[in-house]
Parts: structure tokens; C-alpha cells; sequence
């Protein structure tokens, strides 16, 4: 958890990432407002306990704050419908484990990193290891973290069975996202990526912290290219989700203060979020849902 960010790592290259001149193309991705790349250093975190999943878990376990609870059954309570008793599933990223409390049936929590909760060690990006296929695979807030992500979708084929499935959730770098994150100094972005080019680093691949949140727009603003450029997946769903409700969690593993509210009020707020999320979909959305199909 050293201050490692994508911005001072030596060794990390590419378009926009090192300084470099920009390409048209990369530069067409990028927001008008809070376009630029920003990756702060995790020294300069305003919020507390970045990284610390096992703080993360305990307090959660012992508090169950009612916002936070919300969040997470809203992010993985979903799941449900495509996970039953008979499915083998792996969660890759697992993180302070959170999943298996809101997904009934049993799911191999895997991670780069040991925890007591994780089941077996697992480096996305070293899938061709792993040796096992599943028929749903999982990746929760963790695909921003990764190095190369096109290799990960291309390595990912060899682990999910044909007509098996992948659930995503991931942050949407909205306005108000790209704002908080700004705020805050929590996590970075870069939209200056070619992020369809299986060599682009887009993330420091020492760090399993650092994070570039532009990554899961660029796959998936325009979805036929993402289907076009990671052959053998099909989009099976895809939708923006949380507002209000994500600031309001407190944070999932980082934290920051919030005022834990009533079942009632945090149901009037799902509507508002989902409001806001229809009127301007690229202002106010934080997180997406999305739902890959492995072809035959
Ligand atoms: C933000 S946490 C998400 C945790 C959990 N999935 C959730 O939604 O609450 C990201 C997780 O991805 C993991 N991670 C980062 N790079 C990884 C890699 N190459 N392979 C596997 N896990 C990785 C980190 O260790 C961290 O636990």
C-alpha cells in the first residue's frame, strides 16, 4: 500500500500515461469536464483505510451500518438470479469478501491477495493458471484495477465454460463520480487509453490498489465494440446504477463519515437515484451491471 500510483510509476507507458503526445483517437474518449488524467497518489487520500479489506470486514460485521448494507445487497443481491445451489462460481477480486453475505449459494472467493475469507489465490492476470472453468465468473469493482485488461477478457475465455457467464459490477465515472473522486483524491482516470489494444497498460501492475476508473467506460460505452474487440463474449445486460447511494455507504473498504438512514428513507432514495440516472445518464450514474455471455 505504498504510494506507487499510476502517475509516478516509472515503468508505465502508454498514450497520455507517460506524458507522451495524445493520438486523436484516445483523446476522443475523454469527457469536456474533468476530462484530463488524474491519478492522485494514495498518500493524498482524503478517505480513511484505503486498501484495509480485513478492517473493512470486521467493522462491517460487527456494525452492519444500514447504509452500507444497502449498497451491497443492492450490488450483489442481483446476482442471485443467475447463481443457484448447482452453479460453480468464482468471484475473482473478491476483496473484504462481501459477496458471499448476500449471495445465497456457495462462490469460490478468490483474490491476488490472501485473506482468511479467500478461498484460493488467484491473479486475474495470470488466468491461464488456473487449471478449473466456472460456469458464472464474477468481477466486482475489480476489473479497474487490473493491468491489461483486454488480456484479462481474452484469458478470461479459458475459464468460463461455453455458455457460461460473467457478472460485472463496476464504478461509472459520471460527472459527479469524476468530482467525488477529484474531491476526495481517492482513486485516478485515465481516458487517454487504447483500451482495445491487448498490450496497453492501463493501471501500475505492481500495485493491486492502484486504479484507473475510466476503464470500464471505455470497454463498455459502446458495447458493439467492446463485442467486436473481445470475440466470444456477448452483452446479455448492461445498466447504470447508484447515486446518492454510494456517497451515502460511507465507502465499501475506504471509508469517509456518513449518517446512517432508515430502510424508508434509503428506498425514497433508490428512486431519486434512478431518476437522476434517467435524466443524465453521464452526470449522476456511479456504477454499472453488466452481464457477458460466453459463446459455444
Ligand atoms: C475494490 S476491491 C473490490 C472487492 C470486492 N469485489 C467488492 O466488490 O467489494 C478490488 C479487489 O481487486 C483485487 N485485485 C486487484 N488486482 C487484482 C488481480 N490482478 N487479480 C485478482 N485480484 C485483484 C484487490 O486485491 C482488491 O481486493
Amino acid at each position: 500500500m505504498g504510494g506507487s500510483s499510476l502517475a509516478n510509476s516509472s515503468h508505465v507507458a502508454g498514450p497520455g500515461l507517460d506524458g507522451g503526445p495524445l493520438p486523436r483517437p484516445y483523446r476522443a474518449a475523454r469527457p469536456a469536464i474533468l476530462g484530463a488524467p488524474f491519478f492522485p497518489d494514495h498518500g493524498a487520500n482524503k478517505m480513511a483505510h484505503e486498501g484495509d479489506v480485513i478492517g473493512a470486514r470486521a467493522r462491517f460485521l460487527e456494525r452492519r451500518p444500514n447504509n452500507l448494507r444497502h449498497l451491497l445487497e443492492k450490488r450483489f443481491g442481483w446476482m442471485n438470479d443467475y447463481i443457484g445451489p448447482h452453479t460453480k462460481a468464482l468471484e475473482l477480486g473478491c476483496g473484504a469478501g462481501f459477496l458471499q453475505l448476500f449471495v445465497k449459494s456457495p462462490v469460490t472467493l478468490s483474490d491476488v491477495e490472501q485473506r482468511p475469507w479467500v478461498n484460493r489465490v488467484v491473479d486475474a492476470m495470470k488466468l491461464k493458471e488456473l487449471g478449473e472453468t466456472y460456469d458464472v465468473v464474477i468481477c466486482s469493482h475489480m476489473i479497474h484495477h487490473i493491468a491489461r485488461p483486454m488480456q484479462f477478457f481474452e484469458d478470461l475465455k479459458s475459464v468460463v465454460k461455453p455458455g457460461g457467464l460473467v457478472l460485472i459490477n463496476e464504478i461509472h465515472t459520471g460527472l459527479v463520480m469524476r468530482l467525488l473522486l477529484r474531491l476526495m483524491r481517492h482513486e485516478g482516470w485515465s481516458y487517454d487509453v487504447d483500451i482495445f489494444d491487448r498490450n496497453t497498460i492501463a493501471n501500475d501492475p505492481r500495485d493491486p490498489w492502484s486504479a484507473n476508473c475510466a476503464i470500464p467506460q471505455l470497454l463498455f460505452r459502446d458495447l458493439k465494440a467492446f463485442e467486436a474487440n473481445a470475440p466470444g463474449f456477448t452483452i446479455e445486460r448492461f445498466e447504470l446504477n447508484e447515486c446518492l447511494v454510494f456517497p451515502l455507504s460511507g465507502g465499501v473498504i475506504a471509508k469517509t463519515r456518513t449518517i446512517n438512514l432508515p430502510n424508508p428513507v434509503l428506498k425514497l432514495i433508490d428512486a431519486v437515484d434512478a431518476l437522476l440516472i434517467r435524466l443524465a445518464p453521464d452526470v449522476f450514474a456511479m456504477a454499472s451491471r453488466v452481464v457477458l455471455r460466453r459463446g459455444p
